[in-house]
């Protein structure tokens, strides 16, 4: 049985205090939370803030992104073992933002994911299609590719090592426009990658891994997402940065 998990990527909004009050709001509403796993994913220079103000709370800390190796010389970067020092759990990784802004690939997207199994960091491996490959129907094959590139050379570490890895499932025409995918729709691309996984590592493992979906997820449409079968969470956007909103949409869960 899947548990379901509900992750808030706050991307580059929240100050220190708007991050700890956040924090805080979450850790009084949802804090003793324990049918969903709840994790939230503020800026890398705010997690300190944020793990002092859930200690003690069912809340889980991630950070958004991570840079490949232990240390070295690459200005602007947060390595894995910085973040694992501040006991972060998970990392989102692939999201695509950093795909559009910032030249992010299915390569560097396999190389990071290998860092956060290196370091042992629970990776959130984000994919999905732009409004164009949608409408020329290239979605599926689109995906196939993200997943197989992506998650490249990762069975042994899946398979044997038992990691744990999550997917998000984050249509590009479904972040911040407020168009959510169906729920039919998105579990339509669900019950595809479960395939994809089953191939890629194998068909008991397919049916353990989280797949969350993300885009435009709100209080009001959480609960019919959640409800398919191959959705197993969410990761949230703009709806994470209130405590009210994220709180509601996790409880529509439970
Ligand atoms: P929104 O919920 O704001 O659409 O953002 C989704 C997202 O990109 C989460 O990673």
């Amino acid at each position: 049985m899947r548990k379901t998990i509900i992750a808030g990527n706050w991307k580059m909004f929240t100050t220190k205090s708007e991050a700890e009050s956040l924090a805080k709001g979450l850790a009084a509403e949802v804090g003793s939370v324990t049918e969903v796993e709840i994790v939230v994913c503020p800026p890398a220079i705010n997690i300190e803030t944020v793990i002092s103000a859930v200690a003690g709370t069912s809340l889980k800390v991630g950070a958004q992104n991570l840079y490949l190796g232990k240390e070295g010389a690459f200005t602007g970067e947060t390595s894995a073992p910085m973040i694992v020092s501040h006991n972060c759990n998970y990392v989102i990784i692939g999201h695509s933002e950093r795909r559009q802004h910032f030249g992010e690939t299915d390569s560097s997207v396999n190389q990071k994911v290998k860092t956060a199994f290196e370091y042992g960091l629970i990776p959130i491996v984000c994919v999905g299609e732009t409004l164009e490959e949608r409408e020329s129907d290239r979605t599926f094959e689109l995906i196939a590719t993200q997943l197989k590139a992506g998650l490249a050379d990762l069975s042994g570490e899946v398979l044997t090592q038992n990691k744990p890895i999550v997917i998000a499932y984050e249509p590009v025409w479904a972040i911040g426009t407020g168009k959510v995918a169906s729920p039919a729709q998105a579990q339509d691309v669900h019950a595809f990658i479960r395939g994809q996984l089953a191939s890629i590592f194998s068909e008991a493992k397919a049916a353990s891994i989280q797949i969350q979906y993300g885009g435009s997820v709100k209080p009001e449409n959480s609960k019919e997402l959640m409800g398919q079968p191959d959705i197993d969470g969410a990761l949230v956007g703009g709806a994470s940065l209130k405590a009210d909103s994220f709180s509601a949409i996790i409880k529509a869960c439970i």
